[in-house]
């Protein structure tokens, strides 16, 4: 039984295979495609087929399930191949610390009998899943109450339901605030070079019917200016055990600027997001991509043919700019590590 695909755009799970929303080529095309081994699903993970912190652990989550179906077919020393296919999995991309926090999840189901385990990976992939979607409309619920009405926000890169089990972290909290008529407007930034603002925070907005104006990234700092942004709304991939924040590319910047113009700036991310083995943001490891997402767009190269490239996909704000991190455990106001340790009592 797949779930409805309006609940859960980006990952879908028959009880014995994945489809995953192939992110790189919407909003022009949405297609799906089926993944049947644990080394497809760890290269579509790499190659951003599917993207952002939550949505990557459910999908390993699922990969996992894959992975013991394959390896107890085959026999042998499975439980040591399964290993070295988790390895391989958490391995998949640096930064989002929800494919580890799945993977962990997961692993001690594997100590278990080998009869009805792939069943029992499976359950367990599926709650994970199902877990994820209420967190989110958890902290929707949360995030929006600290929302006066009349309201604008801007969000950044895409942390909506495409980017998690469903319904989104920072576009849950803003789903929510709409609902609730606390809305003026609704800004997201393109977020280059990937563009998962234009291209994916946009569709999701559009066809839930939330009007949204896209911006170009370094024009947020003129628009706060304006007067036109009252919270920034953002996700996290990983969060350190003292509040300091790495997300994608340019939220830190945002983070600033919301600072110099008085603006309040809001994380929303599951506990899952947390990584309290990590003491401080500059302990996380921060992705770098091929320039090649710089250099060219929709394949057409568009930069001088001699330039070279720095690509680093995501960049850490630190836990003094940070006014809210909301998660379905609560919300932590100006985040401290106290604070968070406290969401783990
Ligand atoms: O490189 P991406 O698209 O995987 O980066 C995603 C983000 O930075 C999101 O903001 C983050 O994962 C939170 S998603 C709920």
């Amino acid at each position: 039984m797949m779930m409805d695909r309006s609940e859960s755009p980006a990952v879908q799970w028959d009880g014995k295979n994945l489809f995953l929303l192939d992110q790189r080529i919407l909003p022009l095309q949405e297609k799906y495609t089926t993944y049947f081994t644990v080394d497809e699903v760890a290269q579509a993970i790499t190659d951003m087929v599917v993207r952002g912190a939550p949505a990557i652990g459910v999908t390993a989550a699922y990969g996992v399930v894959l992975a013991a179906k394959i390896r107890i077919s085959k026999g042998g020393d499975w439980r040591a191949e399964l290993n070295e296919d988790l390895v391989m999995l958490a391995n998949a991309r640096p930064t989002a610390i929800n494919l580890h926090w799945a993977i962990e999840r997961m692993r001690p189901l594997l100590d278990g009998e080998e009869s009805g385990l792939v069943e029992r990976l499976s359950t367990e992939a599926v709650a994970i899943h199902q877990e994820d979607i209420a967190a989110c409309k958890t902290m929707g619920r949360l995030g929006s109450s600290y929302i006066d009405s009349g309201s604008g926000v801007l969000t950044h890169c895409n942390a909506g339901a495409l980017a998690t089990g469903g319904y989104g972290t920072a576009l849950g909290v803003i789903r929510s605030a709409w609902e609730e008529n606390r809305l003026s407007e609704v800004f997201a930034d393109e977020t280059r070079p990937w563009l998962q603002g234009s291209r994916l925070t946009a569709w999701e907005l559009t066809q839930d019917n939330i009007p949204v104006s896209l911006l170009a990234d370094g024009a947020s700092s003129w628009l706060m200016k304006q007067g036109k942004v009252n919270w920034v709304v953002v996700g996290s991939d990983r969060i350190a055990a003292n509040g300091d924040v790495a997300n994608k590319i340019g939220t830190y910047a945002a983070a600033i600027a919301a600072r110099h113009h008085g603006i309040k700036f809001m994380v929303v991310a599951p506990t899952s997001t947390i990584d309290r083995a990590v003491a401080a943001g500059d302990d996380i490891p921060i992705e770098s991509r091929e320039s090649e997402e710089l250099f060219s767009c929709s394949g057409n190269r568009i930069a001088a043919e001699k330039a070279s490239g720095w690509n680093p996909v995501f960049d850490v704000t630190p836990a003094s700019l940070v006014d809210l991190i909301v998660t379905e455990r609560g919300v932590v106001e100006n985040p401290t590590k106290e604070k968070i340790a406290a969401l783990f009592e």
